[in-house]
């Protein structure tokens, strides 16, 4: 069923910003002004742009020209905004109010046909919470940390694989001449692709995942061999969501944001870096790659695949398919319900072919 008339969609980007954003706004005003002759208007930083006035724009085929090759969202983000739990402050403290009706109003008065969300698991679930209050919503998946479920990979993973591998290689120089320990610490909230696979890519020889939970007497076993086999320096790359076995002791370590993980208080890196080295006299330094992986030009892969995910969620307004989110899968782009695909996290599988793989290299996981 496609839909002939003039539809007006709404497009926003929620969460960590990430290589391939614009792709996908650009697709998404593209096909909807020239495939189908509809207007787009853009939501700036996440649904705070619905909750504030003056707070869209008119997007037009201009807006979106030459905007492939940069990083970042023309639209803005945020990735602390949730509407059905906004933080006010009352009688000195913080208290959360439900400000769904208000988005739910703004996005009738705009005179929205549909919203087009673009987001992480907190953004896309917001979406599938608004449908029922009468918002016609379309997913579109983004993280570089790959663990959305419903798909077999979102954009923004490749580009931030090819600045942690880039990373690695450096470090490998200063590692090799001055006889170290060389720690890489990279992103992936509570899962472990970016450094398994930057890891592999890389050719660390120790890689921490939080699917694993690892021992740092292993860690240093490892590091051990490779001295005795005369190798005197190491690569260990650390998912900044890694634990030892039993996690890890310390007060700040347990503290919780609302969220539930409060990466800024983990540095799992740096305890590596000083763990490794105790009672021996090696050396080790420890680099916190942070938010280089989410900067910068996304790879040709990232910028495809936003595309086809921009156009593809286009498609699913044209056909009335509301509450559904594009998705990657065997190579084809398909779509699943939102229901389906929020909460379903995709972590490493411990025993899987890759994890496999690198244990035939002798790539230790501290376990
Ligand atoms: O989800 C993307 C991500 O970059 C994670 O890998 C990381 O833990 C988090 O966002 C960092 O968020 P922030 O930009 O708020 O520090």
């Amino acid at each position: 069923m496609q839909r002939a008339e003039r539809l007006r969609l709404g497009v926003l980007t929620g969460g960590g910003d990430c290589p391939g954003l614009n792709a996908v706004i650009r697709a998404v005003v593209t096909t909807a002004l020239v495939e189908y002759g509809w207007e787009v208007l853009g939501i700036l930083d996440g649904f705070e742009g619905l909750l504030a006035d003056n707070r869209t724009r008119q997007l037009t085929e201009a807006d979106v020209r030459d905007i492939l090759p940069r990083g970042g969202t023309i639209l803005g983000t945020t990735n602390r905004s949730n509407p059905f739990r906004c933080p006010v402050q009352r009688d000195g403290s913080i208290v959360y109010v439900d400000r769904s009706q208000e988005v739910a109003q703004r996005v009738r008065d705009l005179g929205l046909d549909c919203l087009i969300v673009i987001g992480g698991d907190g953004t896309l679930a917001i979406a599938r919470d608004l449908q029922p209050l009468g918002v016609n919503v379309v997913g579109v998946p983004k993280t570089i940390d790959n663990d959305v479920a419903a798909t077999d990979v979102t954009f923004g993973f490749d580009t931030a694989l090819h600045v942690a591998t880039d990373a690695i290689d450096r470090l490998h120089t200063t590692a090799e001449s001055h006889h170290r320990v060389m720690v890489l610490e990279l992103m992936g909230r509570t899962v472990g692709w970016i450094a398994l696979h930057a890891g592999l890519a890389g050719g660390a020889h120790v890689i921490l995942i939080p699917e694993i939970p690892f021992r740092m007497e292993k860690v240093r076993e490892a590091v051990a061999r490779r001295d005795a086999a005369g190798a005197h320096f190491s690569i260990v790359v650390v998912a900044e969501g890694a634990s030892p076995v039993g996690g890890l002791d310390q007060p700040e370590r347990r503290a919780q944001d609302a969220a539930g993980f409060r990466l800024d208080l983990r540095r799992i890196g740096n305890w590596v870096a000083t763990e490794v080295s105790r009672g021996t006299a090696r050396e080790a330094r420890c680099t916190v790659l942070g938010h280089l992986q989410r900067g910068g030009s996304p790879s040709p892969f990232d910028r495809i695949l936003g595309t086809r995910f921009g156009a593809a969620a286009v498609r699913l307004v044209a056909e009335g398919r509301f509450g559904q989110m594009v998705a990657l899968r065997g190579g084809e782009i398909t779509a699943v319900t939102l229901a389906e695909a929020c909460g379903v996290l995709k972590s490493v599988p411990p025993d899987g072919e890759l994890v496999r793989t690198a244990r035939g290299l002798g790539i230790s996981f501290g376990d």
